[in-house]
């Protein structure tokens, strides 16, 4: 699949995923990414079922699959509320339903990198955002050694806004996360003295809540490692993977 030879100035289209992308999506996750995801997440993707999603194809390419798949990033909508970064976002007390867009995977195969794939995708990902009046900002995790992705971040002029120790549990080891921030709408966070005081005491509300789910986790271990789904993870503080490298969410 991704032994091609591609030409020195590839043509790239982009358009969203579809049903026939299922396949090719499921291979270049599992040859990207060093965790398993669920079928279930695939088919969320191709089908559009709370998950909207652009992708990269080839035109040109000499093999004629010229509707093929060479890169993605896939995404989701959730409430200011329900997330863990309503602290960084900039109170609105007369929005209630202020949204963020949250990118769960992005990816490019190997051959195609360097070409600004991944820059095309993620500004679609930004003008999406910025289309949607209540959004505040696009947010997404990446792996502490994922030096590319942080480079790839950094260019794009997303915020590091924090580093999220221990974040990610794969097979048996603990990693850090870092939590890139790209605020849209006049979303950043908090300046006034009043917004500020907002801001700590949501924090504080989220480091509680932190602490209550770390007492229960510790109360039934068992749950805490058991498998969950794609939807379930969002609203989690950690991304967790099991030993069996079965996963969820991550990017
Ligand atoms: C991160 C990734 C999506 C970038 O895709 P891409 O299409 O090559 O990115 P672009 O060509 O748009 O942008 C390249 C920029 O990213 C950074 N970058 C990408 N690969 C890099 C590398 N190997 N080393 C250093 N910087 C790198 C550079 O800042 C580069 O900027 P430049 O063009 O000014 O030199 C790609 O490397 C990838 O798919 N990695 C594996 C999956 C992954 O890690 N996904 C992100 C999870 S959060």
């Amino acid at each position: 699949m991704f032994d091609i030879e591609i030409s020195h100035c590839p043509t790239i289209i982009y358009r969203p995923i579809q049903s026939s992308d299922l396949e090719a999506l499921s291979q270049i996750h599992a040859s990207l990414f060093p965790i398993r995801y669920e079928r279930e997440f695939f088919i969320n993707v191709v089908n559009g079922h709370g998950i909207v999603s652009w992708c990269a194809v080839d035109i040109s390419r000499p093999d004629g699959n010229v509707d093929e798949l060479v890169g993605f990033v896939t995404t989701r909508i959730t409430t200011v509320k329900e997330s863990e970064i309503d602290d960084l976002i900039k109170c609105d007390t007369s929005r209630i339903d202020q949204t963020l867009v949250y990118i769960l995977t992005l990816g490019v195969v190997e051959q195609y990198r360097n070409l600004g794939i991944a820059t095309s995708l993620v500004q679609e990902v930004i003008k999406y955002a910025s289309r949607i009046a209540s959004c505040r900002a696009v947010y997404l995790h990446v792996i502490a050694y994922n030096q590319p992705a942080i480079r790839f971040y950094q260019k794009m002029m997303f915020m590091l806004a924090r580093r999220l120790p221990k974040f990610y549990y794969i097979n048996g080891q603990h990693y850090d996360s870092f939590l890139f921030v790209y605020y849209v709408n006049g979303g950043r966070s908090p300046c006034s003295p009043m917004e500020a005081i907002a801001a700590i005491a949501a924090y504080f509300r989220g480091q509680l809540r932190m602490l209550t789910a770390k007492l229960w986790n510790r109360d039934d271990k068992s749950s805490r490692w058991s498998k969950c789904t794609e939807n379930q993870s969002l609203t989690q503080n950690k991304r967790i993977v099991s030993a069996e490298n079965s996963v969820f969410q991550t990017v």
